[in-house]
């Protein structure tokens, strides 16, 4: 009988604060019925006092949701606990995650305080956060840096004042394996009381080290791991979930086992990577395009002889179809209904035939279409803008400076012109910029082929400076200058009106 793991999912509260992943609250209960049917046990939401949207999505999310703990974050602020408590009001099952940072760097820097206040604080934030719920985890920002005898009197504080759960982030993804074992080990030997609560690891990834550090943790005693899908966080990100999940399955002798439905792990990897236009890397653990992929010829022998020469873990497992249809032009809408619903979008009949429409067209031109493909072609259907392309022709060569000419369709009405510049994409710019008379700056252009072969879709990732503020767009195309015009078009459309 395997140890039982409780899996957090953070990827609507850490991963949702990277650049260019703020998803909608649609979107959010999108994510959140997948994380449940995933299995995962807690679901963090959002942080309900950083934003009327956040909020929103806290509570509708608490609605929309029946068997995982929904979690909301606060600071140690009795009005980011009140808020808080606010947006958690119908969940089935609650919690609030409330903390301070204990390093010495957080504590001289960021509060300016000294050690006994940040506990005073501490134990005034979790007493505060019990009056409104049974369920309160605190976290203790930087503990991956705080020194683990003041740490262990951190956390015996509060869980004193009434915390269930302890979480210890390397919030800096500084902490060597080894290192971050024997800080867990430290707290379960020298905390009164901490075998009545659930110890959680939260693992940054600036190291390249988040899972090992996770997966040590949970060998030094931990029995909560925070997580995202696709390891999506701030900066380098966070642990990520299918690594985690993964590892343990495969390393039964752990003795350590989650509620996670495996064949799960790849759909909701794809709506995730979809709806927040963050493309995995493809050699990704577990999730990468060629994470399964052999290309080698003796890689190829060997697996075709026995699978397990060259796979620790069964595609099946992590819901890889092997005998997926590949989609072509010839294929006809069932296929494309059901390869949508095994990568996790439903979409009724008559969405279903808007996407075959631009399925086909695609299917045109490229020969064959990828599970990428399909959810871009889903994605773009979600869209609704209010200023679209209508047509753009590009003339540019070497030694030439390029020129392009464009049409807009705003609000149903075709707006053209004609701009030159030092490529094609600046020249379409151009003329996108004499239409739109705002003062707009691109700040970050990333162009992304999908796949292989000069056929290939390409992803652009753009943001936009207007006002002070930044706006993010994105596209996908087979024309790549089209898309970039496209993504400029897109965060255009984001601008206040
Ligand atoms: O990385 C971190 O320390 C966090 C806390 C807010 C839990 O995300
Ligand atoms: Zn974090």
């Amino acid at each position: 009988m395997s140890d039982r793991l409780f899996i957090f999912d953070t990827t609507l509260r850490d991963g949702e604060q990277v650049p260019g992943c703020q998803l909608n609250t649609v979107e959010k209960i999108e994510v959140a019925k997948a994380l449940e049917e995933l299995g995962v046990d807690v679901i963090e939401a959002g942080f309900p006092v950083s934003s009327p949207g956040d909020f929103k999505s806290v509570e509708e999310i608490s609605k929309a949701v029946t068997w995982p703990t929904i979690c909301a974050l606060t600071r140690a602020v009795e009005n980011d606990i009140r808020v808080a408590a606010d947006a958690l009001k119908y969940a089935k099952r609650k919690r609030i995650h409330t903390g301070i940072g204990t390093s010495d760097m957080h504590i001289k820097y960021k509060f300016n305080s000294t050690r006994e206040e940040i506990i005073e604080r501490a134990v005034a934030a979790v007493k505060y956060a019990k009056s409104f719920v049974e369920d309160v985890q605190f976290y203790a920002e930087d503990a991956g840096r705080t020194d683990n005898e003041y740490l262990a009197r951190v956390v015996e504080a509060v869980v004193k004042a009434g915390a269930t759960v302890i979480n210890i982030p390397d919030t800096t993804g500084y902490c060597l394996p080894w290192e971050f074992r024997e800080k867990i080990q430290y707290l379960v030997e020298h905390v009164d009381g901490i075998h009545n609560v659930v110890i959680a690891t939260h693992c940054h990834n600036d190291l390249g080290m988040a899972t090992a550090n996770t997966i040590s943790g949970i060998m030094g005693g931990a029995r909560q791991a925070e997580v995202t899908i696709n390891g999506i966080g701030e900066r380098a990100g966070n642990t990520s979930l299918e690594e985690v999940v993964m590892t343990l399955r495969s390393h039964k002798e752990l003795g350590i086992d989650t509620n996670i439905n495996s064949r799960r792990i790849t759909p909701i990897s794809r709506l995730v990577s979809s709806l927040m236009n963050m493309p995995v890397q493809p050699n990704k653990a577990i999730v990468g395009r060629n994470a399964f992929a052999h290309s080698s010829g003796i890689h190829q022998d060997g697996v075709l002889k026995n699978r397990e020469s060259y796979e620790i873990i069964d595609p099946n497992d992590v819901g890889i179809d092997e005998n997926s249809i590949v989609l072509t032009a010839r294929s006809g809408h069932a296929a494309l209904k059901h390869r949508l619903q095994v990568l996790g979008v439903e979409l009724d009949r008559e969405a279903l035939d808007k996407v075959y429409e631009n399925f086909l067209k695609l299917a045109d031109r490229k020969k064959e279409i990828t599970d990428d493909d399909v959810l871009m072609l889903a994605g773009e259907h979600r869209e609704n803008h209010r200023i679209k392309l209508d047509f753009l022709q590009v003339s540019s060569g070497v030694g030439i400076r390029s020129v392009a000419s464009i049409g807009l369709l705003i609000a149903g009405e075709r707006f053209e012109a004609c701009a030159s510049g030092n490529g094609p994409v600046d020249a379409a710019i151009n003329a996108i910029k004499i239409i739109i008379r705002r003062q707009m700056l691109v700040k970050e252009f990333l162009i992304q082929a999908i796949n292989k072969g000069s056929n290939d879709m390409g992803k652009v990732h753009m943001t936009v400076e207007y006002d002070g503020q930044h706006y993010y767009g994105f596209s996908a195309n087979t024309d790549i200058i089209a898309a970039s015009a496209e993504a400029f078009i897109d965060a255009i459309n984001k601008f206040p009106v």
